[in-house]
């Protein structure tokens, strides 16, 4: 292996060539595809930063450096010096005139680069995900990933709101207690993280508007294209704040995000080949429909679901297609939500929490609502639930000390990236998913 090559020429980015045009540059890559015609070779390299194909006069080097090209098995290291020449029928628009070419590291004849471009299964591929994360498809959707997060912290910063990041091992649950990840904590146990909501109701006392962005864990046994073990959560809290509020910064933040991967990102969903016409339709408002308005609707589209039943992934995709944008449904019955909801006033049995459905069938995006405020009505809910109320002491001090309506929610990163991609399953919007039976690389 050698890097000793002196650079003759600047180094540049393939994603940055057009700034070269005419000039000789190095490009400093790895070998993605390679055709042969002749007295010409037509490599095709690769950066990280895009494609650009390349062409080998035989005349135009030394014979070994043809030779050592012709042989190069895909994936191997390079050095590549060379012209840059404009060519409206390239792909980058523009292809390599190559002068010089140094072999970083070869890959063995004997022990081929695993993925080609015949089709792998997908068992094959997530045990090969350390170098399937080279393909021109998963690049594309990692720098989706990169620009979701992006959107997401500008949106939350220009808006106000504090990054306050809470802590990954806890003392007790937050989303109920059948998903908690155990583990030891010297003497005591202790839970993965489920959500960082409890901890955001203290920041935002402290600080008016707060958010947390980080890992999150589910001992999620279920096998869904939706569900991950460890994924990563946005939640935005707000002081003085009510459901309606989640639901007015739940649209902004959405049409938000959307808009500015089609604004930055067009050639990534084009390699992902993404139909871009139903995110253009992302933008508020978003409709607004009850928890029992979204029961008749299922029921009418044929779903078994009874009143004060739980959507299944299947009921989320029904409602989800029943509208041209996310649709927030609001006022679910208190028994399946979470301990921690205000209960609506009218209807006590209601409780009022929000979750968007993204449309085309992605289901839940967000969930979220208005927090219970009052101290004696949370204890009470503490220890109907079982949770251990000496764990939840600190949280119960926020009702005691200058208890104000407040209301946030939390945005799973990986549902966003799959529904803005269009992807199957959400095992391929983070670089290394965990699931179920998936621990490895
Ligand atoms: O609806 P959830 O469980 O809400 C909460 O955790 C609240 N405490 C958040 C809050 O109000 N601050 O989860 C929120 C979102 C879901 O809408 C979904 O996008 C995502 O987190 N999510 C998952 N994403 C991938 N894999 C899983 N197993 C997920 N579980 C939830
Ligand atoms: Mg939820």
């Amino acid at each position: 292996m050698s890097e000793e090559i002196q650079p003759q020429a600047p180094v540049a980015t393939i994603g940055g060539i057009a700034a070269y045009d005419g000039q000789e540059v190095t490009i400093r890559g790895w070998l993605y595809n390679l055709r042969e015609s002749g007295k010409l070779l037509f490599p095709i390299f690769r950066d990280g930063t895009g494609l650009i194909q390349g062409v080998m006069f035989k005349k135009a080097v030394p014979p070994e450096m043809f030779e050592a090209l012709k042989n190069l098995q895909l994936e191997s290291s390079v050095l590549v010096r060379g012209k840059v020449r404009a060519d409206q029928r390239a792909p980058g628009g523009f292809e390599l005139d190559i002068t010089n070419l140094q072999v970083v590291q070869a890959v063995s004849q004997d022990d081929p680069f695993p993925i080609t471009l015949k089709e792998h299964g997908v068992d094959f591929l997530m045990e090969h995900r350390h170098l399937w994360l080279r393909t021109p498809r998963q690049n594309a959707i990692l720098r989706v990933r990169h620009e979701v997060i992006r959107a997401v912290r500008d949106y939350l910063d220009d808006h106000g709101f504090v990054l306050v990041d809470t802590p990954i091992f806890t003392p007790a649950a937050c989303e109920g207690t059948t998903t908690l990840f155990e583990t030891q904590y010297f003497d005591q146990k202790a839970y993965l993280t489920q959500s960082g909501q409890l901890y955001n109701e203290a920041t935002c006392a402290a600080l008016g508007k707060t958010y947390c962005f980080g890992p999150t864990f589910r001992d999620e046994k279920s096998k869904t294209r939706r569900h991950l073990t460890e994924f990563w959560m946005v939640e935005p809290e707000m002081a003085y704040a009510h459901m309606d509020d989640v639901m007015d910064l739940s649209e902004q933040f959405i049409s938000y995000i959307v808009q500015r991967v089609l604004e930055r990102r067009p050639a990534e969903l084009k390699t992902i080949e993404r139909n871009t016409a139903p995110l253009e339709r992302v933008r508020p408002p978003f409709p607004r429909i009850s928890y029992d308005e979204a029961v008749e609707i299922l029921k009418r589209k044929g779903s078994e679901i009874q009143w004060g039943g739980d959507f299944g992934n299947a009921d989320e995709t029904l409602l989800g297609e029943e509208f041209d944008r996310p649709v927030m449904v609001h006022h679910y019955p208190a028994a399946i939500k979470a301990f921690y909801m205000q209960p609506d006033p009218q209807r006590p049995d209601l409780a009022l929490g929000v979750d968007v459905i993204a449309p085309e069938g992605y289901g839940e995006v967000i969930g979220g609502g208005e927090r219970m405020s009052d101290y004696n009505l949370l204890l009470q809910r503490i220890r109907e639930q079982n949770l251990p109320p000496q764990a939840f002491a600190w949280y119960l001090d926020l009702r005691k000390y200058g208890s104000v309506p407040h209301a946030g929610f939390g945005m799973g990163i990986e549902r966003v990236v799959a529904w803005v991609c269009g992807l199957e399953h959400v095992r391929e919007t983070i670089a290394f998913p965990r699931m179920l039976y998936r621990l490895y690389p």
